[in-house]
């Protein structure tokens, strides 16, 4: 698997100081809001366990599949629904733990559903953004790191179901997905 990176963005000493930073503004931002967690499967699973170890105020978690890419590395644009939260949100602070943002429509997607639910709020916790691929106006309250427009893998991160084990984010080399002329 390392062999189809081409570069290591973020180690594990990186990704966990940072992750260990929203994990305090979270605790202080819900200290007494008990918080619903709702993380986007598969890709946030990764994220969410390691966030939820560096929350110190008690939260919920649940979660929520939805798909638009399938064995390539743009999104088709079309998201469905794939499974369906199982608890009861309304009245309640949801935190949508993403992976990735890329286009920005699985966000709008999300807020959008999760919102027929009448929760009391909604915050998107993303770990990665590529602000220059957003197709749409997006709030993104709490932020791990910004990135360019590349297509990345590793902790939770996939490329047609793989690498999501790589316990790093790296840059997934282009000939590895792009088919030679
Ligand atoms: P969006 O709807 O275009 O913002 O896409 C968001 C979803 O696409 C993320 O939650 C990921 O599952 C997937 N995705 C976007 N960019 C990447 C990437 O660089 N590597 C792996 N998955 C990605
Ligand atoms: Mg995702």
């Amino acid at each position: 698997m390392n062999s189809d990176i081409s570069a290591v963005l973020f180690d594990e000493r990186e990704l966990k100081k940072r992750i260990c930073e929203l994990g305090t503004e979270l605790s202080k931002a819900y200290f007494d809001k008990n918080p619903v967690l709702i993380c986007i499967l598969k890709g946030s699973v990764v994220f969410l366990s390691d966030l939820m170890r560096h929350i110190t105020v008690p939260i919920e978690i649940d979660f929520i599949r939805i798909s638009s890419y399938d064995a390539s590395t743009k999104s088709s644009g079309v998201i469905t629904l794939k499974m369906d939260v199982k608890t009861n949100i309304e009245n309640r602070h949801v935190v949508i733990v993403e992976d990735i943002i890329d286009t920005g429509l699985s966000i709008v997607f999300l807020r959008e559903h999760l919102s027929s639910f009448k929760p009391e709020s909604i915050v998107v916790c993303a770990l990665l953004d590529k602000p220059e691929a957003h197709l749409v106006d997006i709030d993104i309250e709490f932020k791990g790191f910004e990135i360019g427009n590349e297509f990345v893998v590793g902790y939770g991160l996939d490329f047609d179901e793989k690498y999501r084990n790589l316990p790093f984010i790296g840059i997934l080399k282009k000939e590895v997905y792009i088919e030679p002329q």
